[in-house]
């Protein structure tokens, strides 16, 4: 397949920065240039010689979603829009790749497969089990469910080594459990469904390696990079946002079953491994 009949929707983001490197021939816009959430944008818009859409735009601001503005714009970019671009794939046979989330779980019933029913806690997670709905109707799809996603962009690795450098020691949520996923795994789970036209449908999408909380991302980020005199105290989620308004409730298990996308034939990287890649180049920009 010719790299400039793949289209790259809201390229701009974590994982759409890495599919522009990735796929350096593939055409793409973000909202500027084409905002999804105009059904006539997107429907007006010349798809000719388009094979396959990677859908990377995303309403991300998880709290922001609970705000009553933030709350349509979710709704918006999330749902909406989702089916705007369902809609002329369907028109135009286009293959669609849409990111999902454990947002759409409550957490409860781990590990998470991809036919576990809808359970989302918060506005965020609603607003993406629609645009899961709104994809699932087409016959060109693949869904693929991610966690924690770390990226070129604002994300918790950057959030913890900015904070390392300021010499805080952090207090750190250690009751919700997953893995991260890194956008270098998204891109490689993406090149490798496509390549070897795995069968449509839903994958989990996660890097894989032991369960973690956050805490303990925290303490092996603080090891790898050498803070050795900062500590990393655990508190629950609960406590962490106590007396604070507006905050989403968040699932507490994020662990993806990964079997589906492994029977594909895909291998997946440890997160810890992607995570020593992901500090290094970090490491390398500093400097
Ligand atoms: N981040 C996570 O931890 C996480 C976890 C699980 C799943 N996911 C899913 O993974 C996917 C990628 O996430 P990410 O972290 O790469 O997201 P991101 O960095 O927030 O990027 C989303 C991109 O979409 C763009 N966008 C917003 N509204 C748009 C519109 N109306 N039309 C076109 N583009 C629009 C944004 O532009 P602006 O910045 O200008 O608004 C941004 O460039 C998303 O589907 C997300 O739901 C993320």
């Amino acid at each position: 397949m010719k790299e400039s009949s793949i289209f790259i929707v809201g390229a701009n983001g974590q994982l759409g920065t890495a599919l522009r490197a990735h796929y350096s021939g593939a055409q793409y816009a973000d909202v500027g240039e084409l905002d999804i959430t105009n059904r006539e944008s997107v429907e007006s818009f010349d798809w000719s010689g388009i094979e396959v859409i990677l859908n990377a735009a995303a309403f991300t601001n998880v709290d922001g979603a609970e705000t009553a503005e933030g709350r349509i714009a979710a709704w918006n970019v999330n749902a909406s829009a989702v089916a705007n671009l369902a809609r002329v794939c369907q028109m135009h046979e286009i293959t669609l790749f849409h990111i999902s989330s454990d947002y759409v779980f409550d957490g409860m019933h781990e590990p998470h497969t991809e036919d576990e029913p809808f359970s989302p806690l918060g506005v965020y997670g609603q607003s993406k089990a629609a645009g899961d709905i709104a994809v699932s109707l087409i016959p060109q799809h693949y869904i693929l469910r991610a966690t924690w996603v770390i990226g070129e962009g604002k994300n918790f690795v950057r959030t913890m080594l900015g904070l390392a450098e300021k010499g805080v020691s952090p207090t750190v949520v250690a009751d919700q459990i997953g893995r991260l996923t890194f956008t270098s795994e998204l891109v490689r789970i993406i090149d490798h469904l496509l390549t070897n036209k795995a069968p449509f449908g839903t994958y989990n999408a996660t890097n894989s390696g032991n369960l973690a909380s956050w805490a303990e991302i925290t303490r092996i980020i603080f090891s790898i990079t050498g803070y050795k005199d900062l500590t990393v105290t655990d508190t629950s989620t609960a406590e962490y946002f106590a007396g604070k308004d507006g905050i989403a409730p968040r699932p507490l298990g994020s662990n993806m079953d990964l079997s589906k996308l492994q029977s594909t034939g895909f291998t997946s990287r440890d997160w810890k491994e992607d995570l020593q890649d992901y500090i290094a180049k970090e490491k390398e920009t500093i400097i």
